[in-house]
């Protein structure tokens, strides 16, 4: 396990160079690489090399998977290693439910869904018995084909273990985006905001460090797990659902509520009667992943097999 990644000699044409989108953390490029051809390509902001991008590319590639964004290796297309991996040409889930002009069926909205939870269901049981926990589940990281098929990217806060529960590979430190972290990781971290970033302006953006709980005298760790990504899934339903972000107001308003155990809004749903069952499906999934209890999340699996058996996609 955990065969190393293979580093490709690239060059680029600046001249052909698209810009994709950008995070916290990557800008990302459309670039034509000899021999694989159009590739999107994720170099860090900031000039030095980062040997956590290594770390990055090298989890997305055991993470392999049809609904999971394939990553071809890194390149150096301008001096510093960059990932470069499938283009998806949809763009973001976050840009594509926000832009109310794009009418989406609940039927869609239920496909969609159902790509997510089998890429995290392929993370979280790999076939080796090993499991990636993604820890930054969120709309932004969700990425479109043209035929709105979904799979998970920007594994830039995950972390791999083996069978045995071994740390093989992954970010070293606790990162996280606030907006979608799960109650237990905010709960057992204080933090600073370590990303000031001028172009980070939105709060579902923001992406904090956690202070290890044994540097604030706390006993009980937050040791990852995969409850934690099926409560942000849990976010994520709510924004399929209803087209807006699932917290409104400052950040320290929806900590708050976050850490009194509250959960956003559940306005009533209106949908087609042929519609109907998708939209009551996700409902109840939603309301089921985001229990403050750990152990009363749905498991992927068990997600899984509550979202198959789909309405013929409309
Ligand atoms: N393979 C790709 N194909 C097309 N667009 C992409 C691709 N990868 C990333 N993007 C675009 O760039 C954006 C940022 O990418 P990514 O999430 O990997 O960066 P990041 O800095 O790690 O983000 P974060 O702020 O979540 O940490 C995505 O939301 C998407 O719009
Ligand atoms: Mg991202």
């Amino acid at each position: 396990m955990g065969n190393r990644i293979f580093h490709k000699d690239s060059t680029t044409n600046d001249e052909e160079v698209v810009r994709l989108g950008s995070g916290a953390f990557g800008e990302i490029r459309l670039v034509t690489i000899p021999d694989e051809g159009r590739v999107a390509s994720k170099a860090l902001k900031g000039k030095t090399n980062n040997p956590w991008m290594e770390s990055e590319a090298t989890v997305q590639m055991a993470a392999s998977h049809e609904c999971i964004v394939k990553v071809f290796g890194l390149h150096k297309p301008r001096g510093m290693a960059e990932i470069a991996m499938e283009y998806m040409s949809g763009g973001n889930l976050h840009r594509l439910l926000l832009n109310k002009r794009k009418t989406l069926t609940f039927i869609q909205r239920h496909n969609m869904c159902y790509d997510v939870a089998r890429g995290l269901e392929h993370l979280h049981n790999l076939p080796d018995g090993g499991c990636i926990i993604h820890n930054d589940i969120k709309p932004d990281n969700i990425l479109l084909t043209q035929d709105l098929r979904c799979k998970i990217a920007d594994f830039g806060c995950s972390k791999w273990y083996d069978e045995d529960g071994e740390f093989v590979d992954g970010c070293p430190k606790d990162l996280f985006c606030i907006a979608y972290a799960a109650p237990e990781k905010l709960h057992h971290h204080l933090f600073p905001f370590v990303d000031a970033d001028n172009n980070v302006q939105q709060y579902h953006a923001l992406i904090i460090e956690a202070v290890p709980a044994s540097d604030l005298g706390l006993k009980d760790a937050y040791l990852p797990h995969e409850s934690s990504d099926i409560y942000s899934f849990a976010l994520l339903i709510y924004m399929l659902l209803y087209r807006r972000r699932p917290w409104s107001g400052s950040v320290g308003n929806f900590l708050a509520q976050v850490l009194r155990g509250e959960r956003p809004e559940t306005p009533k749903i209106y949908a087609k009667n042929s519609e109907l069952k998708s939209a009551k499906t996700l409902l109840r999934l939603m309301l089921k992943c985001w229990k403050e209890n750990i152990y009363k999340r749905p498991t992927s699996a068990e997600i899984c097999l509550e979202l198959q058996g789909l309405p013929s996609r409309l």
